[in-house]
């Protein structure tokens, strides 16, 4: 099938819900990905923050073939033996006591939601049922996470959202504060916002949050969707915060690009999930989780973490020295390999830009491009992204 029906097909028949990049991709291999016409791309978008072994890394591809050879799915009435490694795994490497599979992130949140109104319920009081999220946060696209989520461009149209839930400005604990009241069941924030801007709070603001929280019983809920499984320099970006929460979601990395949720959460908290309070067919199977364990042990066995926090470094090094000379950086930030760039102009015609010169990026927001590299990335193909951006952004400054 040529490339051009292939777009027109893809442009008829599918729902029009997705501003998609003129690219078939066709196959990937480490940080390189090739479209339909050959053409060589470096990959710093990772598939949104999930491939971050890079593509098709053989300890995930080896998985891969073993479990499908192994055994697929068996419904949760039954135990399988991934699922309970890659659980325990979980809890060795975190905060949590308890986890709960599922298939997505916003499935991930909804599952946090939901634990956090009946813990509130059952154990603080009848009346404790809301969530306080805030302004620019993302949180999934069904109904509770897109009603959690603080950006009403994704709300149009979906009204009446969700009741529950209450916005307040990020990083702005006096917000925060004076937004709590009788019933308030939990502080839901992403530990940095991705899809908001790359924002990063000030180093008081998750532990503030901590302490608002222990004051008042209201539990405290990380989604960390974008930022776990080391993509922030750390396994878990709430590390860099000094506290921990009592719930955390993921997805995304977790299982390199095979769809997988899941929400980690303390002892007491988990309680509330009594035997059929929650559930999905699909979630946690053998397959999913022995791909998630060869991920995870991966990530950790070979330091990611470490490398994405002294890769991230010499990125950001490299955009701070562009931005002497391109006026059109506003700012650089970002924690290991989640990093924004905030322009003074449009970000899509410099993504555009790039995509040209084989470097594949991201936006977050109208006027921030994001790199989200493979956590593999060397300091080589470190260097040809900085050089490519570079022009990209000195080319639009003409
Ligand atoms: C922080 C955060 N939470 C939740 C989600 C939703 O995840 P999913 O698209 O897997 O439902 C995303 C997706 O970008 C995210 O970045």
């Amino acid at each position: 099938m040529d490339t051009k029906t292939l777009m027109e097909w893809s442009a008829k028949y599918h729902t029009p819900n997705y501003g998609r990049t003129p690219l078939v991709l066709v196959r990937g291999e480490g940080t390189r990905v090739w479209d339909s016409d050959g053409k060589e791309y470096l990959d710093f978008t990772t598939g949104i923050a999930v491939t971050g072994l890079g593509h098709c890394h053989p300890v995930v591809t080896g998985a891969i073939r073993e479990a499908a050879a192994t055994l697929l799915h068996v419904s949760n009435i039954f135990h399988n033996a991934p699922q309970v490694h890659l659980a325990k795994l979980l809890v060795e490497h975190s905060f949590a006591d308890r986890v709960f599979f599922c298939n997505s992130g916003a499935e991930a949140n909804e599952a946090a939601l939901k634990v956090v109104r009946k813990y509130a319920k059952e154990n603080l009081a009848t009346d404790r049922y809301e969530v306080i999220a805030t302004n620019n946060s993302f949180h999934g696209r069904t109904l509770a996470t897109v009603s959690a989520t603080g950006q009403p461009k994704y709300h149009h149209g979906f009204e009446p959202l969700m009741p529950g839930f209450k916005h307040v400005p990020y990083n702005d604990l006096r917000a925060m504060e004076r937004a709590m009241d009788s019933h308030t069941a939990a502080i839901l924030v992403e530990p940095l916002q991705g899809e908001g801007g790359v924002n990063i709070p000030d180093d008081g603001y998750l532990p503030g949050l901590r302490k608002l929280c222990d004051e008042s019983g209201a539990l405290l809920v990380f989604d960390e969707v974008q930022t776990g499984v080391g993509r922030t320099g750390k396994l878990w970006a709430y590390e860099h915060s000094g506290v921990e929460p009592d719930v955390m979601t993921l997805a995304k990395a977790l299982a390199n690009g095979i769809p997988i949720g899941a929400m980690l959460c303390r002892e007491r908290v988990a309680s509330a999930l009594t035997a059929g309070s929650h559930g999905s067919t699909f979630a946690g199977s053998a397959f999913v989780t022995s791909v998630a364990l060869a991920t995870l042990t991966t990530v950790i066995g070979d330091k990611l973490p470490q490398r994405a926090a002294e890769r991230g470094r010499e990125l950001m090094d490299g955009l701070r020295t562009l931005q002497k000379t391109q006026p059109v950086i506003k700012e650089v930030r970002g924690l290991g390999l989640l990093i924004g760039v905030e322009l003074t102009k449009p970000a899509a015609p410099v993504m555009d830009a790039c995509r040209d010169a084989g470097l594949l990026v991201l936006t977050a927001g109208e006027k921030v491009v994001r790199l989200a590299p493979p956590l593999i990335v060397d300091s080589a193909d470190c260097k040809r992204a900085l050089d490519i951006l570079g022009s990209a952004l000195s080319a639009g400054a003409k």
